[in-house]
């Protein structure tokens, strides 16, 4: 075993640094070799940087989705703060929750509940959302000054996808704001690498707010059901597909969760990583249908969703090394994306290149459901961006990442056009 931990080897540190930019640190740990144990990831986790390897955790049902049970628990500062039946309870029904979300479960269960979600992201029904999402960003744009300069995450892609979020699941665009902190303070908890007391707080008390909410629309949407995604759960739920006790809840908030922070991510690390890189940004001024493959590469390059994690269902040995039973797996995308054994010259961004075999949506059973509805947004927009502003630029010269380790994405991205 390759053990940081002993202190037979140096740790790359998990920083400051490594927020701002962590692909330094994932070459350090590719070189440290392929399977590591990382005393301060989650109390203890073994850390995994190559493609086949964080694929292989992705794809094989040795390796389990039901990773949240105990996890809460020991976060340090957490038995203190529980001190009470009412503080007690609400962390059990957060966990109750949490582990129902369908991207927590494994076979069966996990396949019964993908399968009530499906049409809801089928291909044609996406394509059907075009329009829509162009008429969206179209409102958008339309209320900047571009001379005058403005951030574009707090203009464009923080709204953008929380509309388009609303609009599936049939939510009032006047709770937009709600939905975003409550959002904010899930990404914060579930994108910690070493998540405190403090943020497990926060995100608990989000949850099972955005949870109230959804169990607020459901009367009506019993009686009048629509073509949005709540009313699918509501109806698979009416037949059997749907467990009655919360799972529908879960899923509705995790939908929430995931249709905001991800695509936003993609849409600021997209358009930075373009206007960082000009000849890439004049190829696509002169040939627009570039964009579907740029959009493949800037999703490989910076993903929105750096790593995942998985639990060890029974024991294995992996390049050697024995992973047991119950051991947490952190499968790091950001480091399998700019795997040199995978793809070429990985750390140049390369708005041609063929990235199909990216990991930033998943692989396997749990592969992201939201993947076309997101492309179909980061091409809207920023083809729509490039034809308005073709001299688009950073204002400012350092950029402000979020500091989320597992969820990447710039917290300003301030941009001017002359
Ligand atoms: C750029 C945007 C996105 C990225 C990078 C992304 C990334 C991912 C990844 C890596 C997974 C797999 C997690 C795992 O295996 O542990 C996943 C699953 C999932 N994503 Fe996304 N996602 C994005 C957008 C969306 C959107 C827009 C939605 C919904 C509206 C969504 C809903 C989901 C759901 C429900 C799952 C769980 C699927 C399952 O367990 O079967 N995602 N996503």
């Amino acid at each position: 075993m390759r053990d940081f931990a002993s202190g037979t080897l140096d740790a790359p540190p998990f920083d400051a640094a490594f927020l701002h930019d962590p692909y330094p640190v994932y070459r350090q740990l590719r070189a440290a070799g392929p399977v590591l144990w990382r005393d301060d990831v989650f109390q203890g986790a073994w850390v995994l940087t190559r493609h086949e390897d964080v694929e292989l955790a992705l794809r094989d049902a040795r390796f389990s989705s039901q990773r949240t049970g105990g996890w809460v628990k020991r976060i340090p500062g957490v038995d203190a703060s529980l001190q009470g039946r009412r503080a007690q309870a609400g962390l059990e029904a957060f966990q109750r929750l949490f582990g129902s979300a369908m991207v927590f479960l494994d076979g069966a269960d996990h396949q019964r509940v993908r399968k009530a979600m499906a049409a809801g992201f089928h291909p044609t029904f996406v394509k059907t959302l075009r329009l829509e999402v162009e008429r969206l960003t179209g409102e958008l744009l339309d209320g900047l000054d571009a001379r005058a300069g403005f951030d574009f995450i707090a203009e464009v892609a923080r709204p953008l996808p929380s509309r388009v979020i609303g609009l599936m699941l049939g939510v009032d665009r006047k709770d937009e704001a709600r939905f975003m902190a409550w959002s904010d303070d899930l990404a914060a908890f579930i994108g910690a690498l070493q998540p405190t007391a403090d943020q497990l707080r926060a995100a608990q008390r989000s949850l099972l707010q955005m949870v109230r909410y959804f169990d607020a629309l459901l009367p009506a949407r019993r009686r009048q059901p629509g073509t949005d995604l709540v009313s699918r759960l509501l109806q698979a739920e009416a037949a059997g597909e749907i467990k009655a006790d919360g799972e529908l809840l879960a899923q509705c908030a995790m939908l929430l969760f995931a249709g905001h922070e991800t695509t936003r991510n993609l849409l600021g690390n997209g358009l930075y990583t373009l206007l960082t890189h000009p000849e890439a940004w004049a190829r696509l001024r002169a040939d627009e249908d570039g964009m579907s493959l740029a959009v493949r590469e800037l999703l490989r390059y910076d993903s929105p969703v750096q790593y995942t994690g998985r639990r060890v269902a029974a024991d294995l040995t992996l390049h050697g090394t024995l992973l047991r039973r119950g051991d947490l797996v952190i499968a790091l995308i950001g480091a399998a994306n700019r795997d040199p054994d995978r793809f070429p010259d990985p750390d140049t961004f390369d708005i041609t290149r063929r990235a199909g075999s990216h990991l930033s949506f998943g692989s396997g059973p749990h592969v992201c459901i939201g993947a076309g509805l997101s492309l179909l947004e980061a091409d809207v927009v920023l083809r729509a961006v490039l034809r308005r502003w073709p001299g688009l630029a950073l204002a400012d010269a350092v950029p402000r990442w979020n500091g989320i380790a597992g969820l990447r994405g710039l917290a300003r991205l301030p941009v001017s056009a002359s």
